[in-house]
């Protein structure tokens, strides 16, 4: 129920940028993009497990926020009302375009993107590579509806806007405002199915906390970012197909082959432990990559770094090392790679930077 129940805030949002409730214009003018997910999700009792999205409308949810006019300005726009299952490229585009539209044209001091929580991790990751700007820009969501007991939404949109509207956050890439905690793009990953504590940063630690709206800060990212990024979406209209493929004990070479065979131009190898695949299915590879296809081995462990060149012979076969980026987050660079080069080693030195 919960996957087909999802319509966002972006639904009770105001299409247009109009400032909401604002009271002061000393205050930090923040605008919400609401792309979807469940946080204005509202349920038939307040311990069901299902629940139908979109009955809350905005002005409700920013009265269910106390104090959220007190902290900013709150412009909204909807950009789309997807659950974040159903997140693809085109929305990616047009949310990452409107994104820096905004930043250019300087009118607001930062951002807030609404989003389910099941591939946040990916848009901030992609978000992270394509805004050109500063100012913060900050993803936040729900892991319950708003009708819930304990519903962990009103708090979230509290500390993202708190976050989006703090000079401090500024330079410090696209964030993720969940739970208390401030992630960076780049190293947020959901961890649990349900827990309200499921976002963590398992390889380099949170970009701070926030606390009612008073936020810590611990340090920037450590790789280029936003300012820094040679990516861009500018005239972009679409991306080359990559696949993502799991490794497991037994894998077969034919979902390999069937990703190239239905026009993959990359490959994320989910491998065992650090980026491994059974001997079939790296003669898959090898021949997907003399096929002109790129293929970056990444890992199905949750943490870790996989080593160029360490069980496997990647400058034999020609492959891309992923270093701790996840699959899903690898994929996300190579999608962005391909668009300039599909030489493997100019690709590693892009996953060595990014
Ligand atoms: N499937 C989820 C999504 O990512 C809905 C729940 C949520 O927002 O966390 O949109």
């Amino acid at each position: 129920m919960k996957n087909t129940l999802l319509v966002s805030l972006a639904l009770v949002l105001s299409i247009h940028a109009t400032p909401l409730l604002g009271q002061t214009t000393k205050l930090p003018h923040v605008m919400i993009l609401a792309t979807g997910g469940t946080i204005a999700g509202s349920a038939e009792s307040q311990t069901s497990v299902g629940y139908t999205s979109g009955a809350v409308t905005v002005d409700v949810l920013i009265k269910a926020v106390p104090g959220l006019t007190k902290i900013a300005r709150i412009s909204g726009e909807q950009v789309a009302s997807i659950g974040s299952q159903d997140m693809n490229n085109e929305v990616w585009l047009k949310l990452a375009k409107r994104v820096n539209e905004i930043l250019k044209a300087d009118t607001v001091d930062g951002i807030v993107i609404t989003h389910g929580t099941d591939t946040m991790e990916e848009t901030a990751y992609f978000l992270q590579l394509v805004v050109k700007g500063r100012k913060p820009v900050v993803l936040t969501g729900s892991m319950r509806p708003s009708t819930a007991l304990s519903a962990d939404g009103p708090l979230n949109i509290y500390n993202a806007v708190a976050v989006a509207g703090d000079t401090g956050s500024r330079g410090r890439g696209v964030l993720v405002a969940v739970n208390d905690n401030i992630h960076g793009g780049r190293e947020i990953t959901k961890t649990n199915t349900t827990s309200v504590q499921t976002f963590e940063s398992p390889q380099y630690g949170l970009i701070g906390t926030t606390l009612y709206g008073k936020q810590s800060f611990f340090r920037y990212p450590f790789r280029k970012n936003t300012t820094s990024s040679e990516f861009t979406i500018d005239g972009v209209t679409a991306f080359p197909r990559v696949d993502v493929i799991y490794a497991h004990a037994n894998m077969s070479p034919d979902l390999i082959d069937a990703a190239v065979k239905n026009g993959a131009k990359g490959l994320i190898i989910a491998g065992v432990g650090d980026g491994n695949m059974t001997t079939p299915a790296l003669e898959a590879l090898a021949r997907a990559v003399r096929s002109g296809v790129v293929v970056v081995r990444s890992s199905r462990v949750p943490s870790g770094h996989t080593w160029r060149n360490s069980e496997v012979d990647d400058d034999k076969y020609g492959f891309v090392a992923a270093g701790e980026l996840l699959p899903s987050k690898a994929r996300v660079l190579l999608m962005l790679a391909l668009l300039t080069s599909n030489e493997p080693l100019a690709i590693q030195k892009m996953f060595d930077t990014y």
